[in-house]
């Protein structure tokens, strides 16, 4: 892999970066247990495996010191009254941080740390969050018709963990409801 300093562009409007290391799609499939209404998620499961995410990364090597970049793709979408989100993850080297940039869309980063503490921040266009070190971090789409897109940079040895966010969820759910959207408590979630 080169060291030579390097371009690239987020062409709209599909946002897909100009270079490109890895795809990963994630479907319905892939989302076992993530959604609150495991009915709905079994129903829509067993007419389509819908494309719920996808995140283009720029590949570099993964030491401390480096940055890993990419694009993160929620697609609009409901399972029952629950937005289309991401898995979300804490970082394996739970100390490091995320800088996202949103590009399109409206949606939320839902995020908490280990000990439960929970916040959730709105992103529209031109939104730029700040993920502090310990927070795990799930965005949601919440547009009916646009993707929700944002540009993301994290230190290069940070890793994921998925697995603990995967046996309860996160504290916080985004569903619509009666009002429209609501940001309301996820009744599985417990401190251990
Ligand atoms: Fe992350």
């Amino acid at each position: 892999m080169s060291d030579l300093p390097f371009t690239f562009n987020l062409p709209l409007p599909h946002v897909v970066p100009s270079r490109v290391d890895n795809h990963i799609e994630r479907r319905l499939s892939a989302m076992r247990g993530q959604f609150l209404d495991e009915a709905a998620y079994q129903e829509m499961l067993a007419q389509d495996d819908r494309l719920i995410y996808e995140v283009y990364e720029v590949k570099r090597p993964e030491v401390s010191g480096e940055f890993l970049m990419g694009v993160s793709i929620v697609h609009p979408g409901k399972v029952g009254s629950e937005f289309f989100m991401t898995k979300g993850h804490f970082h394996q080297v739970l100390a490091t941080a995320e800088v996202y940039y949103c590009l399109r869309g409206e949606g939320y980063m839902v995020m908490e740390t280990p000990e439960g503490e929970a916040c959730v921040e709105a992103l529209i266009p031109g939104s730029v969050l700040y993920v502090p070190p310990r927070w795990a971090h799930r965005s949601v789409c919440t547009s009916r018709l646009e993707d929700l897109v944002t540009f993301f940079a994290y230190p290069a040895e940070a890793g994921h963990d998925y697995g603990t966010i995967e046996q309860q969820g996160f504290r916080k759910l985004v569903v619509e409801g009666a009002d429209g959207i609501q940001i309301v408590d996820n009744p599985r979630w417990k401190v251990d």
